[in-house]
């Protein structure tokens, strides 16, 4: 007789270890960082000094913060050969050629074989550095133009848009990535958090995590979701459409992008921030139209709150990227860019106390079948 089995579909409310690195309280919509307030850091702080304190574990004093940033700035160009790989694939989604240079970039980098804290930290500082540089380039390549080097002396956001666009960013608009990387930047175990601890945890090098967790992060239901927020409003395009378009939606049993959270069960703390930008690049840019659509949605949704439906992080970003003129398919990148000092800090902690992360299935096939040679199967 086979023991009671109590399935835990989808792992949810599970938990699987300890950490000190992010809290949640899903119900009250609450987000720290190491401690610390995703509302304070989004306000006050940088994607440099928030990286530091996931990487750390303390805000770095303004000595620390400057060799911290001298540091990532100085890690930003890429091997010539992941220049050439990007090239050979730039014809894939951004999040593909993303993947694929990661992995690349486990051939290039001294320490890939190096599974120490300390060791892991460095990597995961050179990739964050690294990443923005390869999302350029691949935007610049498929474009037919060049990449642009790396300037060292704009801020990770700046540079990032600076390689983007081959012109400097006005402050506003880098601020408004800045604050975006933050919000972004760590997030307990998510899906892909959680991917890139199971392949840490079997002792698994950091590229082959991070790797995990940016395949992870692509699905609609994790971070594609932001793009396909972004489809959705230019679908509906005049705002009193909206209504109508979001209802549609419902009655035919879809989802509406952007909504509903594994934890969150009411307004997830990090789309406060978004939405606000939204609605101020909006006016900045003469088009104020894509958050009153977005609001219009937002009051369909309303009876869904009851359900514990609410808006997402992934409700605003992609808008905000669109007023700042970054096609579609990059959005996801710009969130694996922002989360790799999370999947870095996540894997450093599963190395530190390592258990293999290999949970069960409950058999429901046929059993003890008897096996017909192929000559004999009707
Ligand atoms: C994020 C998400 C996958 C979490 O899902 P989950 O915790 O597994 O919850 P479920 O998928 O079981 O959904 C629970 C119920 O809420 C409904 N629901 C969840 N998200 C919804 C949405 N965005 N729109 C409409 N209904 C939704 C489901 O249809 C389901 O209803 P049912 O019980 O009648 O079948 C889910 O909310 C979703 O698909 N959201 C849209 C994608 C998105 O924005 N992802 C980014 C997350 S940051």
């Amino acid at each position: 007789m086979l023991r009671e089995i109590e399935l835990k579909r989808g792992l949810k409310d599970v938990y699987i270890d300890k950490t000190m690195v992010s809290f949640i309280d899903g119900q009250v919509g609450k987000l720290l960082y190491r401690g610390y307030n995703i509302r304070d850091l989004a306000e006050k702080s940088s994607f440099e000094e928030t990286t530091y304190l996931l990487l750390y574990g303390t805000l770095p004093t303004r000595r620390e913060l400057e060799e911290f940033d001298a540091t990532l700035r100085s890690n930003r160009s890429l091997p010539k050969e992941v220049v050439q790989i990007i090239r050979l694939v730039h014809k894939a989604h951004p999040m593909d050629v993303l993947r694929t240079a990661v992995s690349a970039m486990a051939a290039f980098d001294p320490e890939t074989r190096d599974n120490s804290l300390e060791a892991t930290r460095r990597k995961g500082i050179r990739l964050t550095a690294q990443a923005p540089t390869i999302v350029a380039a691949h935007s610049r390549i498929r474009q037919g133009l060049e990449p642009i080097s790396p300037n060292p002396k704009l801020n990770h956001a700046a540079n990032f848009l600076h390689m983007l666009f081959g012109k400097e960013p006005p402050d506003d608009e880098t601020e408004i990535i800045d604050k975006d990387f933050v919000l972004h930047a760590e997030h307990g175990i998510n899906a892909s958090a959680f991917g890139a601890r199971v392949a840490a945890s079997t002792a698994s090098d950091f590229h082959s995590a991070v790797v995990a967790g940016i395949g992870i992060l692509k699905g609609p239901a994790h971070g594609g979701a932001a793009e396909e927020v972004m489809k959705m409003a230019l679908d509906i395009g005049e705002e009193d459409r909206s209504k109508e378009y979001a209802r549609k939606i419902l009655d035919s049993g879809g989802r509406i992008m952007g909504f509903g959270h594994r934890v969150y069960k009411t307004v997830d703390p990090r789309s406060i921030h978004l939405r606000e930008e939204v609605q101020a690049l909006g006016e900045k840019k003469g088009q104020p139209k894509w958050f009153r659509i977005l609001s219009k949605v937002e009051e369909v949704m309303r009876p869904y709150a009851g359900r514990g439906i609410f808006v997402n992080v992934d409700f605003f970003s992609g808008t905000i990227y669109h007023l700042l003129d970054i096609p579609q398919d990059l959005f996801v990148s710009i969130f694996a860019m922002g989360r790799i000092p999370g999947w870095t800090v996540q894997v450093m902690e599963q190395y530190s106390d390592n258990i293999l992360l290999r949970p069960m299935l409950e058999y429901v096939g046929p059993m003890d079948l008897e096996y017909v040679p192929i000559d004999q199967r009707g």
